[in-house]
């Protein structure tokens, strides 16, 4: 069977020259005699490999001085609890601001109130979380404000940052490294890896560092920014192969010309999809048009029947993974950065002849 299209919300396609790489490499890495997953994380051949792998996603993401990136594990869903541990220290922050915009950011929510009463300040709940909501209300005595860039389920994505008196922490696992972002916009961004950074298992954090040193009593050490920035990220055993790996990606993000390059890219394969959903009244898209995502393209036929064998007769045609979030139904399409363009037009094609065969 030849590789097929992978229209997976996560994890999902990487690029094939990095697994081409990764699998010339895998027995014998280099000048090291032994595989990565191998090597001792404390040694010097792997310290090189994590050094150029972070330098390399650094470079990607235009890290500037100030910031500092941690590879840790535990997902996005591990620093939906570390993120109000490491920032509500109870002292001179006692709550956080929230924006609900799906079913990530409740999760989110609801991890801080674990230990803490923090407030939503923005929710499309109520509507579908068909748009991303206007946040207002956050106070500078707020220990940051929370938002998911993009809601990988309901498709959306703001379509510019929210203006803040508290320092801006973003859940950017959907779309991390498919469009520039001003990292000083930031005070925390993280992801979990298993989208656009390279396999799951590792989970991205960078922290500006003047909001390093204020964890709360209850941060546990393995969720402690602070801690893991002195350890450089390596508390514990790190998921080195992973780490690897997600070098690799970000050498191929820089190849392909940057993460401006790409998000030039992304634009085109999303209007694509978005222009064979809006050209007729078969395919519908909930989203209110300036907050769709470009990275997960939901949609519906007229009926379930409909749905069900178009991801099936997708699936035989080569386009995997499109079922649609199970709380969603219809279809997804992930077109994440090693999606190619190719793919999603073979994807436009796809719908127009279903649509055709359907109607
Ligand atoms: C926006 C967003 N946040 C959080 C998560 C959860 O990530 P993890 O499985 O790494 O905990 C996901 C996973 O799909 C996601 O898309």
């Amino acid at each position: 069977m030849s590789r097929v299209y992978n229209f997976a919300a996560g994890p999902a396609a990487m690029p094939e020259s990095v697994l081409k790489q990764a699998a010339a490499e895998l027995v014998e890495f280099p000048g090291a005699g032994m595989s990565v997953m191998e090597m001792s994380h404390r040694g010097k051949k792997y310290i090189e490999i994590f050094e150029n792998s972070r330098a390399a996603f650094n470079e990607a993401m235009g890290i500037p001085e100030g910031y500092t990136t941690l590879f840790l594990q535990g997902g996005a869903t591990g620093q939906f609890a570390a993120v109000p541990l490491n920032l509500i220290d109870g002292e001179s922050y006692v709550t956080a601001a929230y924006a609900n915009t799906g079913n990530f950011a409740s999760a989110a929510i609801k991890e801080a109130r674990t230990f803490y009463s923090v407030r939503v300040v923005a929710d499309s709940g109520k509507d579908g979380y068909t748009y991303i909501p206007e946040v207002t209300g956050v106070l500078p005595t707020d220990a940051y404000l929370h938002i998911t860039t993009n809601n990988t389920v309901y498709g959306t994505r703001y379509d510019r940052l929210p203006e803040s008196p508290a320092p801006l922490v973003a859940d950017m696992s959907s779309n991390i490294l498919s469009e520039v972002y001003d990292v000083t916009k930031f005070g925390v961004i993280y992801a979990g890896a298993q989208k656009n950074i390279g396999p799951a298992g590792l989970t991205v954090v960078i922290v500006r560092n003047d909001l390093l040193g204020r964890p709360n009593k209850h941060c546990l050490k393995i969720l402690n920014w602070t801690e893991q920035a002195k350890a450089d990220s390596m508390l514990n055993t790190p998921p080195t192969f992973a780490i690897y790996l997600a070098g690799l990606c970000a050498k191929w993000v820089l190849a392909q010309g940057g993460v401006s390059a790409l998000e030039q890219v992304n634009v085109a394969k999303a209007n694509l999809l978005y222009d064979v959903i809006d050209c007729g009244a078969f395919y519908t898209n909930p989203v209110k048009k300036e907050y769709r995502s470009r990275m997960n393209v939901i949609f519906k036929t007229p009926s379930e029947e409909l749905d069900a064998a178009f991801v099936k007769e997708a699936e035989k045609a080569g386009l995997s993974g499109l079922k649609g979030y199970r709380t969603v139904g219809g279809m997804r399409a992930s077109i994440y950065n090693a999606m190619p363009f190719e793919g999603a037009n073979a994807l436009a094609d796809f719908m127009k002849a279903f649509e055709a065969r359907n109607k």
